[in-house]
């Protein structure tokens, strides 16, 4: 049976892609700050897993306990992010010490845990690697218009942060899929549930990529194909 590892899956789309991959018969290691507050659904192979990825040590901890309980895995989702209250400050107005929570859970987050269960990762089927950014995150974009919709510097320049690691992973990870999605903006707690998706499409992205075992390997998709970086 397959497995995957989501981080950040106590709520929203990390849970969500949690519900519909056991659905469909993998088993899934939700990562959660909180595990015992984990609502798993009836019937399904969830397995709460306490991770948060801004510690050392609770990665480390975490790495064992999946070892222990699966002893491989096939795909690492990282998903947990958060928007950081600096959302309202303007560039000109924000300090470095504004982007430092953002940075510690969207760009360090994902290379802690990818460093960490990068061994367990390998030995797994098709070894797949699925990061969870954003269309804020892309330079392209953002030079052609969509910073008037986030014209604030953590959570975008975060995301630009996560391609770029991704990008380098897929160049030098031969042996693992690579794959950057964009949910799209999608009503969670992140956005205070103004996004306009449900959580079914804002999921659709994050399971094909964790079900495409073929690649190719270094693609920004969102539900609707590639986008640009
Ligand atoms: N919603 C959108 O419109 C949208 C659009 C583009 C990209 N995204 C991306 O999608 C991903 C999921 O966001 P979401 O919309 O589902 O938001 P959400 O509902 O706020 O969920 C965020 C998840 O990340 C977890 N998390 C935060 N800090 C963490 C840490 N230090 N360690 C472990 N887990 C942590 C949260 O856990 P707790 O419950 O413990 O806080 C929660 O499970 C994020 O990377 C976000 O940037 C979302």
């Amino acid at each position: 049976m397959s497995t995957a590892l989501i981080t950040g899956a106590s709520r929203g789309l990390g849970l969500e892609a949690a519900r519909r991959l056991a659905e469909q018969g993998w088993t899934v290691l939700a990562g959660c700050r909180e595990p015992a507050s984990l609502a798993i659904p009836d019937g399904t192979d969830i397995r709460p897993i306490a991770l948060d990825v801004t510690d050392d040590a609770s990665v480390a901890a975490a790495v064992k306990e999946v070892q222990d309980a699966v002893e491989t895995l096939d795909v690492l989702v990282n998903n947990a992010g958060i928007a950081g209250a600096e959302r309202e400050i303007a560039p000109a107005d924000t300090t470095a010490e504004d982007l430092r929570a953002v940075y510690e859970t969207n760009v360090l987050g994902p290379v802690r845990v990818t460093h960490a269960f990068l061994p367990l990762l390998r030995r797994g089927t098709h070894p797949r690697l699925v990061m969870v950014s954003s269309s804020l995150g892309s330079l392209q974009d953002m030079n052609a218009g969509r910073w008037e919709r986030y014209p604030h510097l953590a959570y975008p320049s975060s995301k630009a942060a996560l391609n770029m690691i991704s990008v380098l992973y897929a160049k030098t990870l031969a042996d693992v899929v690579v794959t950057v999605v964009n949910p799209g903006w999608t009503a969670t707690n992140l956005n205070a549930f103004q996004g306009t998706q449900t959580l079914a499409e804002g999921t659709d992205a994050i399971v094909a990529a964790v079900t495409d075992t073929t690649g190719p390997s270094g693609r920004f998709l969102d539900r609707d194909g590639e986008i640009p970086w």
